[in-house]
């Protein structure tokens, strides 16, 4: 099924997935495996790690380009314009730059990209980047850099197993400033074990000392299938209280607004409208992206899938796209706007969904949404209580 896109063109994202990281941060259930892994299996390396068999950088690079060419006779007909590339991982830094060159060129030629700028984004670990390797990005059109900073506080640095310290992050942005980059997002972390509103406010002091264009802050997500989970299991440390998670949420929230930053999704900001991330904007407005390499998954022509074993190929229903359309805009300081939804479903929100909207409404009631004629909207309270509501749409 084809649902309309509302839009005249067909875009399309395209994701590739890195799997290979310096080493693996206790936290992270992402998909990757850290250097001198290859003797391991990945399915080591995080529950979401599911390949039973190690992986080199050069099967990864094989493969990866021959996907891309597979890929794009599949699509040839789909007349897609590309507008967004984003490498992510994993650490796609890690790779010699030259590969991201193959890449970048090897969807150029399978691929029309969009005439002008397409948002070229890649994701770094601060001890990844050199000069050279930012130069030969901007060379390769990467015009957007996302940095794992995580904390500027060395005890939570070590806590979580970064293979960085708080230095490392500030010298990497500027170097990657005078490398001309212009569009640089940091990747926050709070509600760490721990962690003091003190060492909070003191990193978002430092970060935002930095002028970033864009902020990604993430509360602390126990993976199953990771080293922190284990640790977490074996009573090793206690999790920081919901009380005080929140607390450092909303102090970021009102911090960040007094600085100018606009916030546009449940954990990121931008300086500026046209600083927004829109590749993964597509993410949140059930627009088409293409997901390559290990893991990384797909929706393109109403279809659902991906490489990751055991994971269906799925046609959408008309009811799965109104849903996963109605759960992520929820996330974006939009909310779901009605209208929209009407011309991507075909049929109004409260007619897809007259019971759910019964349930918003009370929500609405307590405070915990923003409904007007068009959009629906979660407040700061709702934020807090995001997962329920958004329970609603599973
Ligand atoms: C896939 S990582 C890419 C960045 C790069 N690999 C690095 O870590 O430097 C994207 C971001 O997800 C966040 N993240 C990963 N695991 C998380 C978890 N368990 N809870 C909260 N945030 C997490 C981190 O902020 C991380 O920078
Ligand atoms: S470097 Fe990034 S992707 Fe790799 S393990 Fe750490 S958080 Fe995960």
């Amino acid at each position: 099924m084809i649902i309309n896109s509302g839009k005249n063109e067909r875009t399309l994202g395209i994701y590739v997935h890195v799997p290979f990281c310096l080493s693996k941060c206790k936290y992270c259930g992402f998909y990757s495996q850290a250097e001198g892994d290859e003797k391991k299996t990945l399915s080591s390396t995080g529950d979401k790690a599911v390949a039973a068999s190690p992986l080199t950088v050069e099967a990864y690079m094989k493969s990866l380009l021959e996907d891309i060419e597979e890929y794009s006779r599949v699509y040839e007909d789909c007349n897609f314009i590309v507008d967004t590339v984003f490498f992510g991982g994993g650490t796609p830094s890690i790779l010699p730059y030259e590969f991201i060159g193959e890449i970048i060129a090897a969807l150029r030629k399978g691929f029309t990209f969009v005439k002008g700028q397409p948002e070229i984004s890649i994701e770094a670990n601060p001890k990844t980047l050199t000069a050279d390797k930012l130069k030969a990005y901007r060379e390769y059109g990467i015009n957007r850099l996302s940095i794992g900073v995580q904390s500027f506080d060395n005890r939570m640095l070590e806590f979580l197993g970064r293979a960085h310290r708080a230095e490392d992050a500030a010298e990497t942005f500027k170097l990657a400033r005078e490398q001309g980059f212009d569009n640089i997002n940091l990747d926050l972390m709070f509600g760490l074990p721990n962690q003091t509103m003190n060492s909070w406010r003191d990193s978002l002091d430092k970060v935002l000392s930095l002028k970033p264009e864009h902020l990604s802050l993430y509360s602390l997500q126990l993976e199953e299938g990771t080293e922190l989970f284990r640790m977490f299991e074996n009573g090793e440390f206690a999790q920081l209280s919901d009380e005080l998670d929140r607390d450092m949420y909303h102090y970021a929230l009102e911090r960040l607004n007094k600085e100018g930053y606009d916030h546009y999704e449940i954990s990121n900001w931008a300086l500026r409208k046209d600083l927004r991330c829109r590749h993964n904007l597509k993410y949140w407005d059930l627009s088409e992206y293409l997901g390559l390499g290990p893991s990384a998954a797909s929706y393109v022509n109403g279809v659902r899938f991906s490489e990751e074993p055991g994971f269906e190929y799925r046609e959408n229903s008309l009811e799965d796209n109104a849903a996963e359309l109605a759960f992520t805009a929820l996330r974006t300081g939009e909310g779901i706007d009605r209208q929209l939804f009407c011309e991507r479903i075909g049929v109004s929100f409260e007619d897809v969904f007259p019971d759910i909207m019964k349930r918003l409404e009370e929500h609405a009631r307590c405070g915990r949404l923003e409904i007007d004629d068009r959009f629906i909207r979660l407040t700061e309270k709702g934020i807090d209580t995001s997962n329920q509501i958004m329970s609603l749409f599973v």
